[in-house]
């Protein structure tokens, strides 16, 4: 990542500067009319807003950031949307219950996972409208968070600070950037980060392009007019239009449905898009920004990426590094962390020094998430107030040959280890998606999430043995 020349320097640590932040709503539901009102709803108000259409894209979402809100329906494509609860962090987040299906089984359910509401469809506007204020208030209302980093990113190793310079000199133009790197290593903060600093009146507006099918998506970028498919029971915008004079946030890029794809580049080149049923052109400005954890010239290689959509979205390219090339960002991130779990949980634990050579020396293969995930397990795990660090992962080893679509086996290797290496890999092939990747296998979204598990109870009798 090579600095640009003309730059003022930049100090080596950087001083909290919090933005105003807007409230953030997470809502996870598939019906996309309700989505629409909602989000319209919610931005008037000044929400930053995420969309979930899928119980698999949500929990992605909440493992990844708090939000402020969550709106959740019951009956989601993938499974039940109670199940999210476990996940979410109550304290940060009003979690309410949205269903067309109402019974007092899950309406019991709800409440002891601490939901603020369980609300039955349809949900009057003025009643979504309160909601959202009253969340709002109570945030504002609540004692500052700890100081935050620069648009609540850490970091000082040269890497960093040039993927700041980068951040800080494209923000203010409309260009349309392309984020890059592995999973885990920052991209959807630094398109958060983007859209802070440029100055855009409009919401970011993020959405997940490989989580849901294309036609679903289509709606949801676009909007629907009137009659345009069953269920159209009224004329709605799109994300699209929700995020005018914002941000559209196009995470996963490289897993869009390739005719939707025809339809973006479009958008694109015209500055106009049309309502699925819709006959006329409609004029938007917005800033695109997207990500994908490919190798973007590969994914256009392979016939993943439009070549033309590709120049259009790559204006910049912000390649961002992995976190074993940072130096000692892992450290800094990892205190931060911390401190931020001493502050909700009002102690004052400490890493072990062992800990701090471990969080160094790691290969952190799944980058800040995983570290974040490793000091929250042992923050959990902590006695006497000593954070022990659990042995890092090895790296997982890419065969000789094996591209991002490909997967090579050495003879030898266990039927087990070839399955869970099959799972995986097809898991990341269709972003994460569940279903799409049991469609794919031959087996059931249910064998999935029962492999998955046991995966992680080996882990963690792993841990446990150690
Ligand atoms: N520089 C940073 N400072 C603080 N937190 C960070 C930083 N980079 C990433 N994180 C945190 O790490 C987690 C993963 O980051 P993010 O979701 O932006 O990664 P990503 O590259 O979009 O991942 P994926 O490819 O899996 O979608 C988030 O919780 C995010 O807040
Ligand atoms: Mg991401």
């Amino acid at each position: 990542m090579a600095a640009p020349q003309s730059h003022p320097p930049m100090p080596s640590e950087f001083t909290p500067a919090p933005p105003l932040r807007s409230p953030s709503l997470l809502i996870v539901d598939d019906d996309v009319g309700f989505v629409h009102a909602a989000a319209e709803i919610a931005r008037l108000q000044g929400y930053e807003i995420t969309v979930a259409g899928e119980l698999a894209q949500a929990v992605n979402r909440v493992k990844q950031r708090d939000f402020d809100m969550a709106l959740v329906d019951l009956d989601l494509p993938d499974g039940c949307g109670l199940s999210l609860l476990r996940d979410v962090d109550m304290l940060r987040t009003d979690a309410v219950v949205v269903t067309g299906s109402p019974s007092v089984a899950t309406a019991v359910d709800s409440f002891r996972n601490s939901v603020v509401d369980y609300l039955v469809k349809p949900i009057a506007p003025d009643r979504l409208r309160e909601l959202f204020e009253d969340c709002a208030t109570r945030r504002r209302a609540e004692p500052p968070a700890p100081a935050r980093a620069w648009h609540d990113m850490v970091g000082a190793s040269d890497a960093f600070v040039a993927t700041r310079r980068m951040i800080e000199k494209v923000a203010p133009s409309d260009v349309s950037v392309l984020v890059h790197g592995e999973s885990g290593c920052g991209k959807e903060l630094i398109a958060r980060a983007i859209h802070a600093a440029s100055g855009r009146t409009g919401p970011f507006v993020a959405v997940n392009c490989g989580a849901v099918s294309g036609d679903l998506l289509a709606s949801q970028l676009f909007g629907h007019e009137k009659g345009s498919f069953t269920g159209a029971v009224s004329r709605h915008g799109g994300f699209l239009e929700q995020a005018a004079h914002g941000t559209l946030f196009l995470d996963e890029i490289s897993e869009m449905a390739p005719a939707l794809q025809t339809h973006l580049l479009r958008v694109l080149d015209f500055g106009c898009y049309r309502r699925l049923g819709g006959h006329v052109d409609l004029p938007v400005e917005v800033r695109i920004v997207s990500a994908t954890n490919r190798d973007p010239l590969q994914a256009v290689a392979s016939g993943r990426l439009r070549e033309d959509l590709y120049y259009r979205l790559c204006g910049f390219a912000i390649p961002v590094a992995p976190l074993r090339e940072r130096g000692d960002d892992a450290r800094l991130l990892a205190d931060a962390f911390l401190a931020d779990l001493n502050a909700r949980g009002n102690t004052q634990f400490a890493f072990t020094p062992e800990s701090r050579t471990l969080i160094r020396d790691a290969p952190w293969p799944g980058n800040v998430r995983e570290l974040r995930n490793a000091v929250q397990r042992a923050y959990i795990l902590a006695e006497d107030g000593q954070v022990r660090m659990p042995a890092p992962q090895p790296m997982p080893q890419r065969a000789v040959g094996e591209s991002s679509d490909t997967i090579t086996f050495a003879v030898g290797t266990t039927f087990e280890e070839m399955e869970r290496r099959i799972l995986r890999k097809t898991l990341q092939h269709f972003g994460n998606n569940r279903r799409r990747a049991a469609a794919a296998l031959g087996i059931t979204a249910r064998t999935i999430r029962n492999r998955l598990a046991r995966e992680r109870d080996c882990a963690a009798n792993e841990d446990d043995d150690s």
